[in-house]
């Protein structure tokens, strides 16, 4: 089966062709740059490149797959994200992919873009059931109870801002681009982490919700007591800038993400109190984070389950991992009709799918 995904929930327009396989080809845009001028992703400005961009990349995907004379006769599935994400930015995909469908009479399946992300984890590694799920992306930071691949509980989420938010909003006020999770990684990790310097927000109670907000109130005192370590304003690209960094911020960088990683940690192994999984998911854009990524091997070992985590160009949004969903939703008979709704971040995604046709 193969079947075609579409991405568009922020700033990345992204498609991709998924069959029983894996990914046969793949075509992503980011808008990074053009929202790095506001200092954040402008709805307005990301959806109308959204529109722009996505035809051409659908071009562009099929002249790397090389499907023959007829692509759409090969084509078995189209899978779109509906949500969670911006409601604009969802909607071009969404118009796009309905048109696609009615046009070339193909089912259309919506994904939810969470489960994209976790799902990924299985493009290379077989995923063991039940498995829990640690989303942790800009926009979300959720703990899942995954049953199969289109049955997950959400166990806990952050009642305010997401562990890529805290990265992203540490970096700006320490004078880094947006976004700057990746670039406080890479100050990190000429840092060295003092455990006591920043707190584990929201730990002390006995439920698996986050808070970030705490932390990042504690980040802007630190950065803002400490105005002489912020990263060295200049012309050139900020990568080429890190070795000019101080290294009070280096340090400071590494002691932030340990407290990021630590919180998300605490509540995982909280998680697991409640049902033994089989193997442990971290997923999502903070999932590429070096820190994250230690902190969770660690847990895995000592809970002696397998840790997958996506390839790090599987990290951040991407439109194999909504291919990848709506293939394991196509196995389980399900799609949807063209009332297919786009569903905002903050509400929930219905279960409204239509069983095999
Ligand atoms: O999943 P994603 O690409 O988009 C959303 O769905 O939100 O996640 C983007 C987030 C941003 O906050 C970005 O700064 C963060 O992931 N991020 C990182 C790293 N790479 C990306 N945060 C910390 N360390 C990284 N290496
Ligand atoms: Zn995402």
């Amino acid at each position: 089966m193969l079947v075609l995904g579409i991405e568009s929930s922020c700033d990345e327009t992204a498609l991709a062709l998924v069959d029983d396989n894996g990914v046969k080809a793949s075509v992503l845009s980011s808008q990074a740059d053009i929202h790095a001028l506001f200092g954040g992703v402008v709805p307005e400005v990301a959806s109308r490149e959204h529109a722009r961009l996505i035809g051409p990349l659908l071009d562009s995907l099929f002249a790397k797959a090389d499907l023959g004379p007829d692509p759409w006769k090969r084509i078995d599935r189209i899978a779109v994200t509906r949500g969670p994400g911006l409601l604009g930015c969802l909607l071009v995909g969404v118009a796009f992919a309905k048109a696609l469908s009615l046009a070339h009479d193909i089912p259309l399946i919506g994904v939810d873009h969470l489960h994209g992300h976790l799902l990924a984890a299985g493009l290379e590694n077989n995923i063991e059931w039940p498995a829990l799920g640690v989303l942790i992306s800009g926009g979300h930071t959720h703990l899942y109870r995954m049953e199969s691949p289109v049955k997950m509980e959400v166990l806990g989420r952050t009642i305010d801002d997401a562990a890529g938010e805290a990265c992203d909003k540490f970096a700006k006020m320490a004078g880094l681009p947006y976004p700057g999770g990746a670039l406080l990684d890479a100050l990190g990790k000429h840092g060295k982490a003092d455990p006591h310097l920043f707190p584990r927000p929201y730990t002390h109670n006995d439920n698996l919700d986050f808070s970030f907000s705490g932390l990042k109130t504690a980040g802007a005192l630190w950065l803002s007591q400490h105005p002489e370590t912020h990263f060295p304003a200049g012309e050139s690209p900020a990568r080429e800038r890190l070795p000019l960094a101080s290294q009070e911020l280096c340090d400071a960088a590494a002691s932030y993400l340990l407290a990021v990683a630590e919180t998300l940690v605490i509540k995982a192994r909280r998680a697991m109190q409640s049902f033994r999984p089989r193997c442990l998911i971290v997923a999502g854009g903070v999932a590429a984070n070096s820190v994250v990524r230690r902190e969770f091997e660690t847990l895995a070992a000592e809970r002696r389950i397998p840790l997958l985590i996506p390839a790090l160009s599987l990290c951040g949004d991407n439109a194999v991992m909504i291919a990848q969903a709506g293939w394991h939703m196509a196995q389980a008979g399900r799609h949807h009709s063209l009332a297919l709704s786009a569903v905002p971040r903050g509400q929930a995604i219905p279960e409204d799918w239509q069983e095999t046709l």
